[in-house]
């Protein structure tokens, strides 16, 4: 059977990644989670003290855009890849409110997306693959033959994020969590460089009503449509 590429992109927590490991499990494709790896970078300027509250050291940051390694690795008890940074295993860092704070501005650099969307258009050079982001279908593969862009309100959105966390032993509030999702969703949508849209032959699905059997079946009729 021919492999395709899907893309699916969206607001922020709106159960991307969670349709995209269940369309890979069920086509036996690769999933990437390019959020993890803004993420990852937004992490590594954190800790060595190129981004805080006040302060934004660009430049020095793409100075040491060579020296930033990403892998996945297949992680087999959990079922799905696990971001390293520089060979270690980043995975639980990465998923903070405190990276989630600072890493809709690192992926406004031009210079980083340049980075980041040279290797997610390598990983999917053989197709057989589902990517999720912000500028999948509209910049990394254009030529994506599913493109599916997802919404949901932002309240609902942020509670997910914040079960997510609190699940996950986090303390936070439900106010910022909110706060963070409507922040990312601005920076993510105006900034100059790739800029969250919908691409023109993208499906736009919103989730604030359905569940995610309902949604698992839609998205599967329309990949196997194309298949
Ligand atoms: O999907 P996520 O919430 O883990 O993504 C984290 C941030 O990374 C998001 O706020 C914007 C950025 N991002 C991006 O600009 N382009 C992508 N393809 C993926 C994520």
């Amino acid at each position: 059977m021919k492999k395709i590429i899907i893309a699916i992109d969206g607001f922020s927590s709106t159960g991307k990644s969670t349709i995209a490991k269940q369309l890979a499990k069920h086509l036996g494709y690769v999933y990437v989670d390019t959020g993890a790896m803004y993420r990852a970078v937004a992490l590594f300027a954190m800790e060595n003290g190129y981004i805080n509250k006040e302060y934004f050291d660009t430049q020095t940051l793409i100075n040491a855009l060579p020296d930033i390694r990403l892998q996945f690795q297949y992680n087999n008890t959990l079922g799905f890849a696990e971001m390293y940074l520089n060979d270690t295993n980043v995975e639980n860092e990465i998923r903070t409110l405190n990276v989630s704070q600072y890493v809709s501005r690192i992926a406004e650099i031009s210079e980083v997306r340049a980075k980041l969307v040279e290797q997610q258009q390598k990983m999917g050079q053989e197709r057989g693959i589902v990517m999720d982001g912000r500028d999948i279908g509209t910049v990394v593969f254009p030529d994506a033959e599913v493109k599916i862009f997802m919404n949901s309100s932002a309240e609902t959105r942020a509670q997910r994020r914040f079960e997510e966390l609190t699940e996950k032993g986090q303390v936070v509030s439900f106010e910022d969590v909110l706060k963070n999702v409507q922040e990312r969703d601005h920076i993510d949508s105006n900034r100059e460089d790739s800029p969250l849209i919908v691409a023109k032959d993208a499906i736009e699905i919103d989730n604030s009503e359905i569940d995610k059997e309902e949604q698992f079946a839609q998205v599967l009729e329309l990949v196997q449509k194309s298949l």
